[in-house]
């Protein structure tokens, strides 16, 4: 950690809908933050398809961006939207290309998940697929709290607020244990 008076935290929501119920998960996880943290928000929107042919011409500028922003972090933030019963297309698609070596960068960060869905299940299915990644990645996944926003089309106003007051508390714990996860990870290494 460069400040141990501070936690950077790079945010990446996979939706890049205008009114994603998962970016605006990411803004109540912010409003919840601890004072000791910083959150940015990471854009994924102009990262192409992966093609090997074109990483072996050298990284597009999103995708070196993305790098350098996670490089930079203490931990990460992801809000993993569910697409039939996995995570986003757009999501995986940033995974991949950050991914990719020399220097892969998420190796060794502390990570916490959250995430909007319409269904019942509130993306665990997908969660749970991005945990599965993370063993590849050598991430560290936070475990508790889970944060499973279920039939999100009721759990927000018209301005994206979170009016769920359990799915806010979740999200005011899951944002305090990471700061607790990070420095005990920064502590290890
Ligand atoms: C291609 C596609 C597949 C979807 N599959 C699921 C699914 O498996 N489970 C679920 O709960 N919702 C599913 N949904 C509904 C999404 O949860 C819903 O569109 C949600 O708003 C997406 O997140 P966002 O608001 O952050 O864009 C799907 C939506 C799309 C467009």
């Amino acid at each position: 950690m460069s400040d141990p008076a501070n936690i950077s935290v790079l945010a990446i929501c996979g939706s890049l809908r205008q009114g994603s119920y998962n970016m605006a998960t990411l803004r109540a996880a912010i409003a919840a933050k601890p004072a000791d943290m910083t959150v940015s928000i990471a854009d994924i929107s102009a990262i192409p398809l992966y093609n090997e042919d074109v990483r072996a011409q050298g990284f597009p500028g999103p995708v070196e961006t993305l790098r350098q922003q996670i490089r930079m972090a203490d931990a990460l933030l992801i809000a993993c939207p569910e697409y039939n019963y996995s995570m986003t297309g757009v999501l995986k698609n940033a995974i991949d290309w950050a991914s990719r070596p020399p220097e892969q960068p998420f190796a060794g960060k502390p990570l916490a998940i959250i995430g909007a869905a319409a269904g019942m299940a509130g993306s665990a299915r997908a969660q749970y697929d991005l945990r599965r990644s993370c063993v590849f990645l050598d991430l560290h996944p936070l475990n508790k709290p889970e944060v499973l926003i279920g039939q999100a089309q009721n759990k927000f106003d018209s301005d994206g607020n979170l009016t769920d007051a359990v799915a806010r508390d979740l999200l005011r714990d899951l944002m305090a244990n990471l700061a607790i996860w990070t420095r005990l990870i920064a502590k290890k290494a």
